[in-house]
């Protein structure tokens, strides 16, 4: 199957500069959301954009194709637009690029549906309290589907109905390139309504969805952050039934991706973003940001930005700690505060507790790295590795410039300037003797 996202809407009550789709939420384009669910069932993806398409495309991945619809003349219009995208032997599937949080369990019952009944359309249906604004299925006194009414055409007794239009269909390719020339724009808003199609086509099944927050579009700012604070309780609310504390849900963030597992505790004021997945019995925040980490059981992270990291387990981190991507935190690792660590790895048990940049480092189990120590990893042009080896003792304030080797066992001298490799066992001091003058300070003041 196909999938097609029409976006080509100009989106003018959001009052941007930006397309619609653009915009973010939970972290994402409204238009990746979708294009991401589609790409779970679709082999192909194309989108139809209109308003600023050279902005749209620059956000979504370069497999989708892209089709431009000039004027905005309808959604049966944008279809055609992209007519060269349908393919008459495969199932065309048609979603919109401004309602972010259809499931794909959703689309695979829909498709499912259309399989078994062999139909040349569905559409996605719902039983609505209020179904304003939506189009309206007609059907006659045996059930059979007849058309689609836009509520712009209906009649005051057509407005009674309550089983609406959610705008999501499945075609059958061939089908649907019948019958789209066939449309006319002689209705209320003078465009070509692709809800006119089912009606010219003999086979018609409905899917009807539960729950209409999936289909819920976004046309305005205040919409964006309704549907982003209903998605974000949902998850929250999820977690909590799995055996997950979060303290604060109000000023929690946790992403759709993420998971968490049982006994971890959520303190208030914590982002947890992308890809991340956390094991049990830990504790988050508060004021932490974590994005796209793997983390272990029993790990604390305090007051802490996490990006792109893989914790192990019982590792503490923060407050006010900096976790890079790549940086890597074997079993039983302490990173405390105004620590920041890139593409390093730190093995079993090494401590760095105080105000310290490790990058592009390995470091071997058990070693501690004093306060203030920095690895000097650039040297102006290029990025150079430090190896420091089990065991080591790394005196605070040392500077250790790189490409260098502290062999197993060593000991850094406080405030040293490391620019040598250091052999296992040695003692390294690369620092000025201390002179102490005695009296000095005394002999001066006589002077004066
Ligand atoms: C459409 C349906 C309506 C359904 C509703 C559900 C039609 C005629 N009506 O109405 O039955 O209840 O969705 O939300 O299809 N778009 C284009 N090019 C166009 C017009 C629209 O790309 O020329 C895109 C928009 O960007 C949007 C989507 O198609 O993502 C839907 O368009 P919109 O005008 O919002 O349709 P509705 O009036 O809501
Ligand atoms: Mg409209």
């Amino acid at each position: 199957m196909k999938v097609l996202v029409l976006a080509a809407g100009l989106g003018k009550r959001m009052k941007s500069k930006y397309p619609k789709v653009v915009h973010k939420i939970m972290g994402k384009e409204m238009i990746n959301w979708v294009i991401d669910t589609a790409s779970k069932i679709g082999s192909e993806i194309g989108v139809v954009a209109g308003h600023k398409a050279d902005v749209v495309k620059k956000v979504i991945p370069s497999h989708v194709k892209v089709y431009i619809q000039k004027e905005q003349l309808g959604t049966a219009h944008a279809v055609m637009s992209a007519k060269e995208f349908i393919d008459p032997e495969q199932d065309l599937l048609i979603l919109y690029g401004d309602v972010p949080f259809i499931k794909e369990e959703t689309l695979k019952n829909m498709w499912k549906v259309h399989k078994n009944t062999d139909a040349d359309v569905t559409i996605l249906t719902a039983v609505m309290n209020d179904p304003a604004g939506y189009g309206r299925i007609i059907r006659d006194e045996t059930g059979k589907f007849i058309k689609i009414i836009e509520e712009k055409d209906l009649t005051e007794e057509q407005k009674k109905i309550k089983e609406a239009n959610m705008g999501f269909y499945i075609f059958k390719g061939e089908k649907l390139l019948e019958v789209l020339p066939k449309i006319k724009n002689d209705n209320a808003q003078k465009e070509y309504y692709l809800t006119d199609a089912p009606a010219l086509l003999d086979k018609v099944s409905t899917y009807a969805i539960e729950d209409v927050f999936e289909v819920s579009g976004i046309n305005t700012r205040k919409q964006l952050i309704e549907l982003e604070k209903e998605m974000r309780m949902r998850i929250i609310e999820k977690l909590l039934d799995e055996g997950v504390t979060i303290i604060d849900p109000e000023t929690t963030y946790i992403q759709p991706m993420v998971k968490i597992g049982k006994d971890t505790i959520i303190h208030p004021m914590t982002f947890i973003e992308g890809n991340t997945v956390i094991g049990e019995d830990c504790e988050i925040g508060p004021m932490t940001r974590i994005k796209d980490s793997t983390i272990g059981n029993r790990v604390k992270i305090l007051r802490s930005e996490v990006y792109g990291a893989t914790i192990e387990d019982d590792v503490s981190v923060g407050p006010f700690s900096r976790l890079r991507e790549g940086a890597v935190l074997k079993k039983k690792v302490r990173v405390g505060n105004y620590v920041e660590v890139k593409k390093s790895t730190l093995e079993e048990n090494v401590a760095a507790q105080h105000l310290s940049y490790i990058g592009d480092t390995f470091v071997g189990k058990n070693t501690n790295i004093g306060a203030g120590t920095i690895t000097c990893n650039y040297d102006g042009e290029k990025k150079n590795p430090t190896f420091i080896e089990e065991n080591v003792f790394i005196g605070s304030n040392t500077a250790l410039v790189a490409p260098v080797r502290i062999g197993k066992d060593a000991l850094i001298g406080a405030g040293s300037v490391i620019t040598k490799d250091v052999p296992p066992g040695a003692l390294a001091l690369g620092r000025a003797r201390q002179v102490n003058k005695k009296e000095w300070v005394y002999k001066r003041r006589k002077k004066k």
